[in-house]
């Protein structure tokens, strides 16, 4: 490889933006890193009129991906535009074309990874990703690198920022005696206008976005292929501020979990939903726009990280990590060859374990018809306090296994009477 690398950047967002300040800011550490230069030759738009703090020498914009993909003298293609068409087709174009590849989507990485790390493989090239998931944090590095000697066994993560940044809003509403019921509207709206959530939040909130993570980083840590359908989702939208209240009251967190694990039996089970964790838990002080991920494994036994999961600066530090890394080592490693264990998912429905449980009911009869069954599950009740649509009271069941335990709930539940939440 030469001593400069030539790159095409496609976008010039929030990331793009933040790469092309990174880049610039910090040429001189790049090269004693690496021994090279690293000279911007496109940076793809759509729009050529809006204006850009990042960009310098506006001659360096397009509009034509073409331009920006078949260019002879890029080496490295940073796909930083996000979605899945056209990202995923001017990756594959760049892989064909013998570009090396770094991408922050973690979307195309999700649904297209295993085809598109073959074809880097094939082509001889790299294809790196870390900025995909957790923003700066270095976490798929580790798991290919410093801790690939390793058998994981679980991996717990605060993936999505967005919705971590709402928890801790709905948090401090609940600390300031803000109506508990309109706690996550508020905070919701707060994220917007911090620019924290986007105008349409559902692949936040939804946890749509952390599905697409667990799936990368289960396929990592378990060396196993994971269908996105496989991973349980569930997201955030019916919590309530009295949610968090009785996380307080109960010394325990919530948080928008993933949750990947080998099971005693061999199967591998991947989830994501809301969590009840106890202080002691590592990722108990990860809160706000932040993420954390914690890992156990056979040699290491246990391991956390946290920082900035998101934001211009943070997830350019991630691409540019991948950058130096291409810049040092430009053939694939074994690691990249997805010989991928054909192995089994279990569904969630195999699993047990601990369950918060929130009932509210216009009556004290009410309540009670709600609580008995709950009461023959082993559930231990707090005592019943008021609030605005009746009475309200909260249990926490012994471990029980999700299967038996939703069939058990159902013909108890509709949105306003049962509230449930798994405990770590
Ligand atoms: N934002 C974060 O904190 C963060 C963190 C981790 C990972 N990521 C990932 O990084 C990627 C980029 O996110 P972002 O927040 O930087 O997005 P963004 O701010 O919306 O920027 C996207 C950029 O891509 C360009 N673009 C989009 N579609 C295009 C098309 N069809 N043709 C040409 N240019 C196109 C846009 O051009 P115009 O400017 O002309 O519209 C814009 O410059 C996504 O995959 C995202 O999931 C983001």
């Amino acid at each position: 490889m030469s001593k400069t690398l030539r790159l095409s950047i496609l976008g010039a967002g929030t990331v793009g933006g933040g790469v092309l300040a990174l880049l610039r800011e910090n040429a001189d550490l790049l090269q004693a890193q690496t021994g090279k230069s690293f000279e911007v030759r496109h940076v793809l738009v759509r729009d050529l009129q809006k204006p850009r703090a990042a960009i310098t020498d506006p001659k360096r914009l397009t509009a034509d991906p073409q331009r920006a993909i078949f260019d002879p003298k890029v080496n490295v293609v940073l796909e930083l535009m996000g979605g899945l068409e056209p990202a995923r087709t001017l990756i594959r174009d760049a892989l064909q074309a013998g570009k090396h590849v770094i991408t922050a989507n973690k979307l195309v990485m999700a649904v297209s990874g295993d085809e598109l790390i073959r074809l880097a493989h094939r082509q001889g090239v790299r294809l790196l990703y870390e900025a995909s998931v957790a923003g700066s944090l270095p976490i798929l590095n580790a798991l290919q690198g410093a801790l690939a000697g390793n058998r994981i066994s679980r991996v717990v993560g605060i993936v999505n920022s967005t919705t971590n940044f709402i928890l801790r809003e709905m948090e401090r509403a609940v600390d300031s005696d803000a109506p508990a019921e309109s706690a996550y509207d508020a905070a919701l709206r707060k994220a917007q206008e911090n620019g924290y959530a986007e105008a349409d939040p559902s692949s936040d909130v939804e946890g749509y976005d952390a599905q697409y993570k667990t799936a990368i980083l289960a396929r990592l840590a378990f060396l196993q292929y994971v269908p996105l359908e496989s991973i349980y989702r569930e997201g955030i939208t019916h919590l309530s501020g009295r949610d968090l209240l009785w996380a307080q009251r109960l010394h325990m967190g919530l948080k928008l979990l993933s949750i990947s694990e080998r099971l005693p039996d061999g199967r591998l089970c991947a989830r994501v939903h809301p969590t009840l964790i106890p202080r002691e838990c590592p990722l108990y002080v990860v809160r706000g726009a932040f993420s954390g991920v914690w890992l156990q494994g056979n040699g290491f036994q246990e391991m956390s990280m946290h920082g900035f999961g998101a934001g211009a600066r943070a997830t350019a530090s991630a691409v540019i990590g991948d950058l130096i890394e291409i810049a040092r080592h430009p053939k694939p490693l074994k690691m990249e060859d997805p010989s991928l264990r054909a192995g089994e998912t279990a569904p969630i429905e195999s699993l047990t374990m601990r369950y918060f449980l929130r009932l509210v009911a216009p009556d004290e009869d009410a309540l009670r018809t709600l609580r008995e069954p709950l009461q023959q599950l082993g559930a231990e009740f707090q005592p019943s306090e008021s609030v605005a649509q009746g009475i309200e009271q909260v249990a926490l069941t012994p471990p029980l296994n999700e299967g038996e335990f939703q069939t058990r709930i159902a013909p108890l539940r509709t949105e306003t009477t049962l509230q449930v939440i798994r405990l770590l």
